[in-house]
């Protein structure tokens, strides 16, 4: 027989998707929902934990979240799209694993560390904090999957989830299957502005962006800053644009176009005005599916209901494994 493997991944809800979220995981998600028995879901639970102040918008990010993953091409009648606080266990599992976690273990993750020092405008010193990656390994533990396709920034968190369900199955007996992370090549996207592209920079498409917008966005994007006059050569492994062009374009206009700013051949909008053919080739279309998405308010919330339901399921199987081997009584009312 040939039984899916289970495959599970998340994103912190954050509102509107970027063309460099788009690239480094919904495209892979879209493509592994056929091949595997694949849950996806909002954690926005874990939002909370830098955003506790205000929260007015919490609800707002995970349906427009939502919104992007259907009209960049998940399917919920292929996978399981499903919201972490719709599924209670989650917290539970959380708890659990908080009893079996050595300190160290999350005052040494990179990513705690990192977030401490670049997000100065809020105090980060709380418990949720330094928990963010307990509550991970029980968001991934509770499905048992086979793999988690997380982008390389994920990878501490995963491999935490890794010690937890060991250290859990040496205390209490085997319960979790240890969890993979397949490596996907996912470009670097450069934004607007040539630094990564990323929301808190100001530098990004976004899904939502109307084909307008998008033209406008990427007619001034900082080029090579070397080539001021039409006549300047210019070189594209420095230019944000070529970076684009790498992650949109055809071999040939690839080829044509780092030739052509090489010698002068061709000029900067023209070279943006290809880009942008193909950036309309393959983001029109979500976009016009995202506008009549977003116009049917039912229908998203019937998939995230509905998918949290199905991930519940499974959810409540794995808690009562985990009450069994660890002598709890089980959960009834
Ligand atoms: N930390 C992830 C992010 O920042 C979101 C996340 C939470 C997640 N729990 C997960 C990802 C479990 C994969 C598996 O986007
Ligand atoms: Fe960048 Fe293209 Fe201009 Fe070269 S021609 S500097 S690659 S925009």
């Amino acid at each position: 027989m040939n039984v899916k493997q289970r495959t599970l991944s998340g994103m912190q809800s954050s509102g509107r998707l970027h063309l460099g979220n788009y690239m480094g995981a919904l495209v892979n998600w879209v493509r592994l929902q056929s091949s595997h028995d694949a849950f996806f879901f909002i954690a926005d639970w874990h939002a909370l934990s830098t955003n506790y102040e205000d929260t007015s918008r919490v609800r707002d990010f995970t349906r427009e979240m939502v919104v992007d993953w259907l009209a960049a091409g998940l399917d919920p009648e292929q996978c399981t799209i499903f919201q972490q606080s719709r599924v209670p266990e989650h917290a539970i599992l959380h708890v659990l694993f908080s009893m079996i976690t050595p300190l160290p273990w999350l005052e040494r993750n990179p990513t705690y560390k990192d977030q401490q020092a670049n997000i100065g405008d809020r105090d980060l010193a709380t418990y949720g904090f330094l928990g963010y990656p307990v509550l991970q390994a029980a968001d991934i533990l509770l499905y048992r999957p086979q793999q988690v396709p997380v982008g390389v920034d994920q990878l501490p968190h995963v491999e935490l989830t890794r010690e937890i369900a060991r250290r859990f199955n040496h205390l209490y007996g085997e319960v979790f299957p240890i969890p993979q992370t397949p490596l996907t090549e996912t470009p670097k996207l450069p934004g607007l502005d040539g630094r990564k592209m990323s929301k808190s920079y100001g530098n990004a498409v976004f899904l939502c962006d109307s084909p307008q917008e998008r033209w406008d966005k990427v007619r001034t994007m900082v080029t090579d800053p070397q080539r001021v006059r039409r006549t300047d050569p210019g070189d594209p492994e420095v230019c944000p644009v070529y970076g684009l062009h790498e992650a949109f374009s055809d071999p040939v206009t690839r080829q044509e176009v780092a030739e052509g700013c090489r010698t002068a051949g061709i000029g900067c909008i023209d070279c943006k005005k290809r880009l942008n053919g193909f950036l309309d080739e393959r983001f029109t279309p979500i976009y016009e599916r995202r506008q009549e998405i977003v116009a049917d308010r039912g229908r998203v919330e019937g998939v995230i209901i509905d998918g949290s339901e199905k991930a519940a399921k499974v959810a409540a199987e794995t808690l009562a494994q985990v009450y069994d081997a660890m002598h709890i009584p089980p959960f009834t009312r």
